[in-house]
């Protein structure tokens, strides 16, 4: 049975009823490492793991939802919501319905079951593919049309805001408006974004280091606040700039001491990294893969030494990664701490890689680790009936 299919089956069977089915994709971020909140430029792509989700409306005021990942559920009521006090998954769903109800897009409670592929914190985004899927179901329960653009503000307003990790628009974004076959080079400045197409001759694969990344809202929030404060203090010399993205590296450069090495380093991956997204961008268009993976690995090093969002189990199995043949560079994905890594491969080697990091990581994690080969999805949508 497809996932569609099956969530199908399962709404009926928990809630009854006949539900919409919305799925909306994972992200992947190629590179452009923490650039989104530095009103910078980025260039994810999707993949073809999806959260789905099962909803139908009801008459009163109740939400009751169904997490078949966590075998788990929660109910409460419209119009007051809680976040509550451990991280529960159910934050995510109370987030977006939260920011949809000061739209006036949600008259009524509804019920809900959400099942997904994605690892949960694994650094591919299943938080936001959870929220987009859920905010295009339930605006398009509403009656009304969804704009992808203001679906992923929308969304990203929900993570930062009610979930409190304080997020960029990246993930959001990628997952609402991205195309098929394609990698999306966002402005997060400007909101607006260019497809460029993905290579025949790239593959991309994702592997896990088995390691959640449960630091990895409160390390962001912490590298947005050094951002913040490496800004503030570059404005007392530079008045004209507003974010990261506005300084040069000469004008970093003379700024170190003022800046002092924990802010310097900081800005420094980011000023560097919008130069490779650039740079990237140009590549991908070109079809130079071999020049995409050597940034992607230059992305790498600079996360780990400037930005300092690695960790040994990433580090160990980006090794690994880029010691494959036809392995043209690895990095960290999502906000680093744990989660996953991707390589960029000449297709032939795929397999060989496959079966290579499997024996190598596999024997320092004492299983076999998840990977998954990169099949560029398109956005959120409604699943219609097969
Ligand atoms: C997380 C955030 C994104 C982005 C990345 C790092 O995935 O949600 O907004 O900042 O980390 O690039």
């Amino acid at each position: 049975m497809s996932g569609d299919a099956s969530i199908t089956v399962a709404f009926e069977r928990r809630f009854g009823g006949k539900p919409l089915i919305c799925r909306a994709p994972g992200r992947i971020n190629i590179i452009g490492a923490h650039a989104d909140y530095n009103e910078g430029l980025v260039l994810p792509t999707t993949t073809a793991l999806y959260t789905r989700v099962a909803i139908a409306s009801r008459h009163d005021q109740r939400i009751r939802a169904w997490s078949e990942n966590f075998g788990d559920g929660a109910e409460f009521d419209l119009p007051t919501l809680q976040r509550s006090d451990n991280r529960h998954w159910s934050d995510y769903v109370k987030a977006v319905v939260s920011v949809l109800q000061d739209t006036a897009c949600i008259k009524s409670g509804f019920d809900i079951l959400i099942n997904g592929d994605l690892p949960l914190g694994g650094g591919l985004s299943s938080s936001a593919s959870l929220e987009t899927a859920l905010g295009y179901a339930l605006i398009s329960i509403g009656g009304n049309e969804v704009d992808r653009r203001q679906l992923a503000l929308l969304c990203q307003r929900a993570e930062a805001e009610f979930v409190g990790a304080r997020c960029g628009i990246m993930d959001q974004y990628a997952i609402s408006c991205g195309a098929s076959g394609h990698a999306t080079l966002l402005d997060c400045r400007e909101i607006r974004h260019q497809d460029i197409p993905l290579p025949q001759g790239m593959d991309i694969l994702v592997v896990d280091t088995g390691v959640k990344h449960e630091l990895a809202a409160g390390g962001l929030n912490e590298r947005r606040e050094e951002c913040e404060a490496a800004v503030a203090a570059l404005q007392t010399v530079l008045p004209g700039i507003h974010a990261l993205r506005d300084v040069t590296p000469g004008q970093l450069e003379n700024n170190r001491e003022l800046l002092g090495e924990l802010l310097f380093t900081r800005s420094r991956h980011i000023v560097t990294e919008l130069q490779r997204v650039r740079e990237a961008a140009t590549a991908l268009a070109a079809g130079d893969v071999a020049r995409v993976g050597a940034l992607v690995s230059e992305s790498h090093a600079s996360s780990r030494d400037d930005y300092d969002v690695s960790c040994d189990e990433l580090e160990a199995l980006v090794e690994i990664l880029s010691g494959c043949r036809g392995c043209h560079g690895a990095r960290l994905v999502g906000a680093g701490f744990g989660g996953c890594a991707i390589g960029i491969f000449s297709p032939p080697y795929l397999e060989e890689a496959m079966n290579t990091v499997s024996a190598k990581y596999g024997r320092m994690l004492g299983r076999a680790p998840w990977m998954h080969a990169v099949r560029p999805s398109g956005p959120v949508d409604i699943s219609l009936p097969a």
